[in-house]
């Protein structure tokens, strides 16, 4: 090396860069809370306004707050490097969230703080980083005659931080991807998005377990409730064991849950506990990083997620001092494990997906070989199954032998249009989305009974005694799975076969 320069990034193109760097406006609000949490704040109230087309969200929290020079600080990009140890209770990691989650929704970043009675207030306005050619990162200080003169800035600190003996506020101005987005109801459904993913991400602040501080989180007044994905209220759950993963001097627990099947609980609780996208989607694993909820319904690619385990969910808490194990992203929306804790995870996802599939298949393991005569049957080879009409069946043999010759061929090949016609992508989707709604077409008394008639009249000119029909006739479907309905038919004839 002969010489060094010290070469800036430029501002205006590097905040530009980093405004795509993939915030939703969900990830970027949830990016904001996490530092409200971290300053130890209790209560959190984020407000909004479409503001006749200029819109603006602000987060108000009365944590430790700011000093002027650590809030200088705060808003370097990088103020805190991803390598410093942090305290245990800290959600950070990066030293950028506040600032890239912001700017990548607004153009103007006010943070405002209060800490013993002295404010502190600064500012990034990509409108100035633009103008200038001095590629100087422009930040600005606003004093309080700026600061009474911002009319939005002036009543959220005449309304909320003033009353606070610390606290911070994080107020987005010149919302640009919101406005571009159109409507003011485009912005109020984009919030409520926003309100349930908080919900879900923050459920164990906003309701914690015993012994931890509660966190109130309200959006425009209106208090957040907690979304415990995990159902633990109903007694139907099943909460299995805890398990320990230990990796150098730390400690990762895991504990798996197998949610209700829809029979066991109410149909209004099982929507609400499929979760944004349904149940398929949301099975896997739940990754919290200090109660924080990072990722949630995948399986790290241990295993595929099938109808079969969508009801298990696995709760995985990780310390911040495993992070650079981790692969935790700057947006705290992405982890995976490594290898040493993918193995460990396999091995307790294999056990755990055997529960899982009893509660779904639920009443269905019944179907045994006590059937002998079904009307349909699965065939499983060579990685296809195949459900088939199954030819054997004793009322199927009946009305061939009935039918003249030449229309049994006709019988034969409507038979196979029926099971090459079954709608299976239809019915997959309905399964896999609202199980709950979908009905077997059942055999009535009545038509059980006419179904029996046709068996005992064709039997009674046969040696076979009454015991040996009733035997028989119960391994034949559909009376096989309704036998108790069948015996009282049957008790009910005085003789059978008449
Ligand atoms: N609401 C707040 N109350 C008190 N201090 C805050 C608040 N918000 C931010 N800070 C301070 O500003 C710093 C920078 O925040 P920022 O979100 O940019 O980075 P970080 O939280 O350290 O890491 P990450 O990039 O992972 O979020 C924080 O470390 C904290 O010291
Ligand atoms: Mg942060």
């Amino acid at each position: 090396v002969s010489e060094f320069v010290n070469l800036l990034p430029s501002p205006s193109s590097l905040i530009s860069s980093l405004r795509d760097i993939g915030y939703s406006l969900e990830t970027a609000v949830a990016d904001v809370i996490d530092n409200s949490i971290s300053a130890n704040s209790r209560n959190i109230d984020i407000l909004f306004s479409w503001n006749s087309g200029n819109p603006w969200l602000a987060v108000l929290d009365d944590g430790c707050g700011m000093t002027m020079d650590t809030l200088i600080n705060a808003m370097r990009f990088g103020s805190t490097s991803p390598l410093e140890v942090r305290a245990e209770s800290d959600l950070g990691r990066f030293g950028l969230g506040m600032k890239t989650a912001s700017l990548a929704h607004c153009r103007r970043l006010v943070v405002f703080s209060k800490q013993a009675d002295a404010i502190s207030c600064c500012m990034w306005d990509i409108g100035l980083l633009n103008v200038s050619n001095e590629n100087m990162w422009k930040l600005a200080i606003l004093d309080n005659e700026a600061i009474s003169q911002t009319p939005v800035l002036n009543y959220l600190f005449q309304e909320y931080l003033s009353k606070y003996p610390s606290g911070t506020l994080v107020l987005w101005e010149d919302m640009d991807r919101v406005r571009e987005d159109g409507s003011e109801k485009n912005f109020n459904a984009a919030l409520f998005s926003v309100r349930q993913h908080l919900e879900l991400v923050f459920h164990r602040f906003l309701s914690p377990d015993a012994g931890l501080k509660k966190v109130r989180i309200s959006m425009n007044g209106d208090n957040l409730q907690a979304f415990n994905p995990f159902f633990t209220k109903s007694l139907a759950t099943q909460e299995l064991e805890e398990q320990r993963i230990y990796i150098g001097g730390n400690v990762i627990t895991v504990q798996p849950f197998v949610l209700p099947h829809h029979s066991k609980v109410s149909r209004q609780e099982y929507e609400e506990y499929a979760g944004k996208d349904g149940y398929l989607h949301n099975q896997g694993f739940y990754v919290y990083r200090n109660r924080r909820l990072i990722i949630n319904g995948t399986w790290f690619r241990l295993i595929k997620k099938e109808e079969l385990n969508k009801l298990i969910r696995i709760k995985v808490d990780i310390p911040n001092s495993l992070d650079h194990l981790w692969k935790i992203d700057v947006k705290k929306s992405y982890a995976f494990p490594p290898e040493a804790i993918r193995n460990e995870l396999k091995s307790i996802v294999d056990k755990i997906v055997d529960r899982g599939q009893k509660v779904y298949r639920h009443r269905g393991v019944r179907i045994s070989s006590r059937i002998q005569s079904p009307v349909w049957v699965r065939k499983a080879k060579g990685g296809t199954i195949v459900y088939e009409i199954n030819n054997d069946h004793p009322l199927l043999t009946e009305l061939s032998n009935q039918l003249p010759i030449t229309s049994r061929a006709l019988l034969t090949n409507y038979l196979k249009i029926v099971e090459a016609g079954f709608p299976t992508n239809m019915f997959y989707n309905d399964m896999a989305s609202k199980p709950e709604e979908v009905r077997q077409p059942a055999l009535d008394k009545d038509d059980l009974t006419m179904l029996l008639d046709v068996f005992l009249n064709t039997w009674s000119s046969t040696e076979m005694t009454e015991d040996e029909m009733v035997g028989k006739i119960l391994l034949i479907e559909p009376f096989a799975s309704q036998t108790q309905l069948v015996r009282q038919i049957l008790a009910n004839k005085e003789t059978l076969g008449e």
